[in-house]
């Protein structure tokens, strides 16, 4: 049986018992653990996998503190987490007609599209039965890969930083500027101030912003990452300076910043992620008409806001989840043109992965964390590492 990481409610238990639930003292490490997997029979529609990089995403840290809900425990006691992944397929099912082995291929994590194609459940998440990609091999049924762009001018580890987080940049924006577009038209604006507070979702976002001519803003406590952006045209703003928004004061000194680099117009767009203290900062920041977007509760999960102030600013708050299938295969065109992402400047061999759990924790990692699982790659992607 191929080797593969495993969250069980059993350690997650045991850890939260050892440093008296404490989630400040907590070992990510302790938590997520190798393990083997069965692999399900080859069905007709199915591709194997062997996989060759992975990116580790923010729901692995909720799947460890068990913070939202307690995944593992409501999956049966155990998940096999992981949905973000380059893969080489080596078989496919008598039906697969699109793969073929060889092929090097991208995950979506969309697990079970709605009527409208966005997703019910998230794939080695909350989708049922369904097994992650930390491991050495995998094998899914073929509408939940995509072909992987070799000649997008990234690099093997900055394409195995987008699967999740790209297509969930590129749903945030797209819908972020529409609601925007269907208050104020191209003809009243044609530039839009768009800020992002930290983190991979938040920098791929500015990244569409910036392509498409607006305004961008950075307000992150990470210098790597906000130099990598500013190399682009997007502005940084240090959160630290703001005391990551502690008290009043450091809001309103954010907002005299925010209202100094938009000539007091504000912020047209906001992608808040985190919630908690950004929240209130993200509020302030916006201008008349804004939205606000988020897929995201790192910080908090419970937002309270002021019903007429935003009624009488006509701020739009949205919340979204993933994209669908389509989108995230859109999004994958943009790989190289649009997106360019931060890596962590430590690409971990898969051994070390639960450290890589455990740095993202701390929030001590200089970009978005990459761990090499397979140690002999294809000739197909030697070149681009
Ligand atoms: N719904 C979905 O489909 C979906 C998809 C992707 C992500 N998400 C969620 O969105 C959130 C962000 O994801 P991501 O992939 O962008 O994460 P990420 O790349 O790991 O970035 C997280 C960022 O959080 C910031 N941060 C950490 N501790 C902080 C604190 N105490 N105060 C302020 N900022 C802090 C850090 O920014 P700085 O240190 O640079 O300020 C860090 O870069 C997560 O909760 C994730 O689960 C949801």
């Amino acid at each position: 049986m191929p080797e593969a990481y495993a969250i069980s409610a059993e350690a997650i238990q045991t850890e939260r018992k050892r440093v008296n639930d404490d989630l400040d003292k907590f070992d990510a490490a302790n938590v997520i653990k190798l393990d083997e997997v069965e692999l399900r029979p080859m069905g007709p529609g199915d591709v194997h996998l062997k996989i060759l990089a992975i990116s580790v995403e923010h729901n692995i840290d909720h799947a460890v503190l068990a913070d939202t809900v307690n995944i593992a425990a409501l999956r049966g006691g155990k998940i096999y987490p992981g949905n973000s992944a380059v893969g080489e397929v080596i078989a496919v099912g008598d039906q697969v007609t699109r793969f073929a082995p060889g092929d090097v291929v991208i995950t979506h994590c969309n697990g079970e599209p709605d009527i409208y194609g966005y997703p019910l459940r998230i794939w080695a998440y909350d989708q049922p039965e369904s097994i992650g990609w930390y491991g050495r091999e995998a094998v899914v049924a073929d509408w939940q890969v995509i072909r992987a762009p070799l000649e997008c001018g990234l690099n093997l580890w900055e394409i195995a930083a987008l699967p999740l987080r790209a297509p969930t940049a590129y749903h945030m924006w797209r819908r972020a500027e529409a609601i925007f577009r269907l208050k104020v038209s191209r003809e009243k604006l044609a530039r839009l101030n768009v800020l992002a507070f930290g983190g991979g979702v938040s920098e791929l976002f500015l990244m569409l912003a910036r392509h498409e001519g607006h305004n961008a803003f950075f307000c992150s406590g990470s210098p790597e990452r906000r130099e990598h952006l500013a190399a682009m045209g997007i502005e940084p703003i240090d959160q630290k300076k703001f005391n990551r928004f502690k008290g009043p004061d450091d809001v309103k000194a954010f907002s005299k910043v925010v209202k100094d680099v938009s000539d007091s117009v504000g912020m047209h767009v906001v992608c808040d992620l985190l919630r908690g203290p950004i929240f209130p900062a993200g509020l302030t920041a916006l201008a008349r008409q804004g939205v606000n977007v988020s897929a995201g509760w790192q910080l908090g999960q419970k937002i309270s806001y002021d019903s007429a102030l935003l009624s009488v600013k006509q701020v739009t708050l949205d919340h979204t989840h993933y994209e669908t299938i389509d989108g995230c295969s859109a999004a994958t065109d943009l790989y190289g043109v649009v997106f360019k992402p931060t890596v962590h400047k430590e690409v971990y061999p898969f051994e070390e992965l639960p450290r890589a759990v455990r740095e993202m924790h701390q929030n001590t990692q200089t970009g978005i964390p990459i761990v090499r699982v397979a140690e002999k790659l294809p000739q197909s992607v030697s070149a681009l590492v």
